[in-house]
């Protein structure tokens, strides 16, 4: 978590690194700050938002054409003013900005007391930038030989840029973990924690990649990674739209996202799949695909909505490719020393390509001998490049915490990994992979339908605003479906919410049933739907409020239900990405009926790179 920006040339840098801090603010909102060498290397930071930081910037000396700036999402220490970055070394004359955790942060730090250092926060960070200064001072090196040789004894993750009032023309960036962009310019050079602030100003960037260091000093970029070798950097070109990365007339960007998806998934099968020719063509498995074809099982990974992706995968992969499937919380696939076997193969699905417990157990399942395939969405982040292969969602920046977008462009590549490999195993018939391929094509237009029900569902959400508990049930294909409808709603209502398989209510669930309760059915016409049928009854028979996702022309469950929600036919496996849609507009109304933060709900942040 936590966003970095720097930047060094001719500009004006607090303008860059403020507006830079506001498009990084998905990754962490408690705490920002900036330095700037103008008369000293000043700090100013702040509790708080960035907007919060920008009035209390109003009145200060802002010259300077060198700066960085950080926005924080706590790790060590509460989010206050001395807790923000960045952070001073002993002697304030150096700075430091860091997205990450440095785990010996304890033992360096009692180290430090013992030589008399003094600290003024709780942070790891701190102790971090005092100790690359006691380096500097024991080895009597230059400063990024102080930064490697640190490098080299801490212990956890980071990206960090470090100042000095000493040099002021010197950036120098680092990164293990974390993610760091940098921005080549015409005399100028940008840093971040992705390509988002750097955008407008120019479209080649560096990846910086694990235990690397870019030194930008008088205008010239050196990189050499922490062994001290010097490396060539590889200067890239990214296809990032400004207007992707803004509101465009929306009020929040998760509503704007929750638009962009008949879109969003029209761009994630473009090239990639033509039911005319039969086309289905996933350019970064090519070498791979026969891994997943002869797999004995395939291990998905993930953490939250990803995970939820995972699970309706699961239910595809084993309908068409007749391959076990088991579907793992990164976080406790990690830590259990699990059994991979030869013959498996493992799916990481992350929207960030950053979430530290993923790409943990990525790195896990790599040490056992396992093939790996990514399905993520920021093109150029760490998971694609810590796996064997892996095909991009291409759903364009998500920014709204709620992942939405990303949701529905992983299940259509999850779906179109699935039919290749179905296709090539022969465990699906000809006419069926037709017909998939056929009916995928037609999913863009069937969440534009579902689109139009907004100001139905804005009406029931009014009704439903105060309620205290929420229960999310649904069956097969649906039941991963009701998860994340229970997540949306929490994560930024703040109301209680569960998502169960319906079968599993009576098992537990159904003694929370009363009239206060309203309970969201994902009772689209299925193979379970005569079953879904008979759990709305015995909710009906308790008093619950049913609101129920049905299929258009469904005569049954309407008479059944208070509130009812029609939405497109179509195949059982593809669904999710229809009846996913008014549950993401449900908690998006009633989230803003509360008055809630939408885009920046409490506690969360985007891309969770702590475990
Ligand atoms: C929920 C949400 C989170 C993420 C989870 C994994 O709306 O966004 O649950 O899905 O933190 O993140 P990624 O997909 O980036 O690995």
């Amino acid at each position: 978590m936590c966003g970095i920006v720097a930047y060094v040339g001719q500009r004006q840098a607090a303008e860059i690194i403020i507006k830079g801090l506001k498009r990084l603010e998905y990754r962490g909102y408690d705490s920002t700050g900036i330095a700037l060498l103008n008369k000293g290397l000043n700090v100013y930071k702040k509790k708080g938002k960035v907007a919060e930081l920008e009035s209390f910037l109003k009145d200060k000396n802002l010259n300077s054409t060198i700066g960085m700036g950080h926005t924080r999402w706590a790790t060590h220490g509460e989010p206050n003013d001395e807790n923000a970055h960045p952070h001073y070394s002993a002697t304030k004359k150096l700075a430091i900005i860091h997205n990450g955790i440095i785990e010996n942060y304890g033992s360096l730090k009692q180290e430090l007391i013992r030589k008399g250092h003094v600290f003024e926060s709780e942070t790891d960070t701190e102790v971090f930038i005092h100790f690359i200064e006691d380096i500097k001072e024991n080895e009597k090196c230059s400063l990024d030989e102080a930064v490697r040789l640190a490098l080299t004894k801490v212990v956890g993750a980071y990206a960090i840029v470090v100042m000095s009032l000493e040099d002021p023309n010197l950036l120098i960036a680092a990164r293990k973990g974390s993610p760091l962009v940098i921005g080549v310019g015409k005399d100028e050079f940008f840093m971040a924690s992705d390509a988002t602030p750097i955008i407008e100003y120019t479209n080649e960037v560096i990846y910086l990649n694990d235990q690397e260091i870019a030194i930008i000093n008088n205008g010239k970029l050196t990189v050499k990674n922490t062994a001290n070798l010097p490396l060539t950097p590889y200067v890239q070109t990214v296809d990032l739209e400004l207007e992707a990365i803004e509101k465009g007339g929306y009020d929040h960007f998760m509503i704007k996202e929750i638009f962009e998806q008949p879109r969003s998934i029209h761009d994630c099968m473009r090239g990639r799949l033509d039911s005319s020719t039969g086309r289905l063509i996933l350019g970064g498995l090519r070498e791979y695909i026969n891994k997943l074809v002869n797999a004995d099982r395939i291990v998905i990974v993930a953490c939250g909505t990803s995970w939820h992706a995972g699970l309706v995968a699961e239910y595809f992969f084993e309908e068409f490719c007749r391959i076990p499937v088991e579907v793992e919380y990164a976080s406790e696939f990690r830590y259990r020393n699990p059994v991979i076997r030869e013959g498996d193969v493992v799916i990481a699905i992350s929207q960030s390509g950053e979430t530290a417990d993923t790409l943990a157990a990525i790195e896990l399942a790599k040490s056992k001998g396992a093939i790996i395939f990514g399905v993520c969405n920021v093109v150029g982040s760490s998971i694609p490049r810590a796996t064997h292969a892996g095909a991009y969602t291409h759903a364009g920046p998500e920014i709204g915490v709620a992942s939405t977008k990303a949701f529905t462009a992983q299940l259509t590549v999850l779906n179109m990994i699935a039919l290749s490999v179905a296709h090539k195993k022969g465990t699906i018939t000809e006419q069926k992979y037709h017909e998939m391929l056929t009916e995928m094509e037609n999913i863009p237009a069937k969440v534009e339908t579902a689109l139009k029900l907004n100001d139905q569902i804005k009406t029931i959400a009014t009704e439903f605003k105060d309620s205290r508990n929420f229960l999310y049930l649904g069956r097969g294909y649906n039941f991963p479906v009701a998860l994340e409808g229970a997540l949306k709603l929490k994560e930024i209502s703040y109301i209680h919410a569960e998502g169960y398989p319906a079968a599993e209510m009576k098992h537990g669930p159904i003694a929370l049933i009363d009239a206060e309760m309203p309970v969201v059915f994902i009772a689209t016409k299925d193979s379970s739907y005569e079953k879904v049928v008979s759990n709305i009854q015995e909710v009906k028979a308790r008093k619950g409020r049913v609101i129920s996702v049905v299929t258009e022309g469904d005569t049954i469950i309407p008479k059944m239900s208070d509130y009812v929600i029609e939405v497109p036919a179509t195949i059982d496996s593809l669904m999710p990405l229809v009846s996913v849609v008014p549950l993401q507009l449900l908690s998006y109304h009633i989230a803003v009926m509360r008055g809630c933060n939408v885009d920046q709900p409490r506690n969360l942040a985007k891309s969770v790179t702590v475990e």
